[in-house]
């Protein structure tokens, strides 16, 4: 009888303790909507389709480096989002491309400007309605920016924590976007601050090759690629499981765009055919439109590489289609990864590829 009592408080205990698997993260559906872009974040069809959607993109004042944010659509966002859907969780994006490398090295180098930096982008995620930050620093090049980089999560988590005693809100999420592979530069990223602090990364897995770089056709986006080869997703996410950030941090980005080749001789139109730029960069929406103006053949599917191309008269586009985007989704769920996030949401033609990863997911979770 003793034992048995025992046994039934041994399974409650065991029943109690897996039923809180220490504040799992669920699955990731993120997309990125880039201001001016000129869709509606949220589809009005379909508001599942997305777990997380980020604005894109908040800048850094090169003097006060404070957060500079130029539309109008900023602060509207998370409340347009939010009266579609209540529990889409929205971030900000800080960085890209187009901000200013000395003004983030500098930053990131001086604990005064870190102050400011980190500061005030907590007070303007929280002023604006924001869950959570995402940064981006992918110019980053030297070995002291990336350390001063594992120095900025430090204290932006630390700050972001110390916030969260005083705040009724739960805790601001911290997020970074990352290049496909941790050890493109002289520098490392700086992978022990990152697994610390950051609650996941988002990884540009894509843009290889673009066609100013090569003068025949690639996979700009290639899960795989034949041979020993590292210019390819699946090399791209070895190596940071490698480096030690754990799958389960990873967030597989995927291009809702695709690049134009001109090709040296039409006939001549498979992987790796003589072509040239210039690198024209389009929109999966403008891909479907070009090519079914032109009135195209059905855009091919290459599962060696995974990558859809479709030949208009000479040009050679490649892109995530549907098929790719499956394959993609399903990769990152084999392989443990935390989710999928979409460069950019408004470059969907009609919700397809949208539609097309969420299926793929709801498929999976019926499996296992
Ligand atoms: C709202 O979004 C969540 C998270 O993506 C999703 O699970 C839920 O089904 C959505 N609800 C509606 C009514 O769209
Ligand atoms: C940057 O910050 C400085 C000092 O606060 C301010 O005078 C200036 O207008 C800001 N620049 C931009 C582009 O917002
Ligand atoms: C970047 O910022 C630095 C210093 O703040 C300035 O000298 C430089 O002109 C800026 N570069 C660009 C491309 O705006
Ligand atoms: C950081 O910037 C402040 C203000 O410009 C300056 O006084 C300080 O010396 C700088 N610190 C370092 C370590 O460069
Ligand atoms: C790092 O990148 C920036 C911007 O692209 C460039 O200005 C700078 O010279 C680079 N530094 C090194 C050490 O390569
Ligand atoms: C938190 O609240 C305490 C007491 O009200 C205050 O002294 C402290 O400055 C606050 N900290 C932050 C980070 O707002
Ligand atoms: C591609 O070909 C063009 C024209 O012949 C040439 O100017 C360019 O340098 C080549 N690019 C590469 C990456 O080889
Ligand atoms: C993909 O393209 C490469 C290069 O043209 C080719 O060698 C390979 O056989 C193709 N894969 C499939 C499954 O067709
Ligand atoms: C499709 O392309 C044509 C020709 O470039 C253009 O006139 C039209 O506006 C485009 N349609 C859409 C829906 O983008
Ligand atoms: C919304 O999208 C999901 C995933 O593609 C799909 O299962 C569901 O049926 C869609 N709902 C509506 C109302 O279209």
């Amino acid at each position: 009888m003793v034992s048995r009592i025992a046994i039934i408080i041994l399974f409650h205990v065991f029943l109690s303790l897996n039923s809180h698997p220490a504040k799992a993260q669920a699955w990731i559906k993120a997309g990125y909507w880039y201001s001016g872009s000129g869709c509606l974040p949220v589809s009005d069809k379909n508001s599942t389709l997305y777990t997380h959607l980020i604005y894109a993109a908040a800048d850094l004042n090169s003097s006060s480096y404070q957060l500079s944010i130029r539309s109008d659509s900023f602060s509207a966002f998370t409340n347009t989002v939010k009266r579609k859907n209540q529990s889409i969780t929205t971030l900000l994006f800080i960085g890209g491309w187009n901000t200013n490398y000395s003004t983030l090295s500098a930053m990131a180098g001086n604990s005064t400007y870190r102050k400011s930096f980190i500061d005030d982008s907590i007070k303007t995620a929280r002023h604006y309605g924001f869950q959570g930050l995402d940064f981006s620093w992918l110019t980053a090049n030297t070995s002291d920016d990336m350390d001063n980089m594992g120095t900025l999560f430090e204290e932006w988590r630390a700050a972001i924590a110390l916030e969260t005693r005083n705040s009724s809100l739960s805790e601001l999420i911290l997020t970074a976007v990352v290049q496909y592979s941790p050890t493109l530069h002289s520098g490392s990223y700086p992978i022990d601050s990152m697994r610390r602090n950051l609650n996941w990364i988002h990884v540009l897995a894509f843009d290889y090759y673009i066609p100013t770089w090569v003068n025949s056709t690639v996979a700009s986006a290639a899960l795989y690629a034949p041979g020993d080869r590292d210019d390819n997703t699946d090399y791209g996410i070895a190596a940071w499981i490698n480096a030690g950030l754990p799958a389960s941090k990873l967030v597989l980005g995927l291009p809702f765009f695709g690049y134009v080749w001109k090709l040296a001789n039409p006939n001549e139109n498979s992987i790796g055919a003589p072509a040239t730029g210039p690198a024209d960069r389009m929109s999966y929406k403008d891909i479907n439109n070009y090519s079914k103006t032109n009135r195209a053949a059905d855009p091919i599917y290459n599962s060696t590489y995974v990558v859809n191309y479709v030949i208009v008269g000479s040009d050679w586009i490649s892109f995530d289609g549907v098929d790719v985007v499956r394959k993609k989704v399903s990769y990152a769920m084999e392989k443990g990864l935390l989710g999928y996030v979409v460069w950019e949401i408004c470059q969907d033609d009609n919700w397809v590829l949208s539609q097309a990863g969420m299926r793929m997911f709801l498929n999976h979770k019926m499996i296992f």
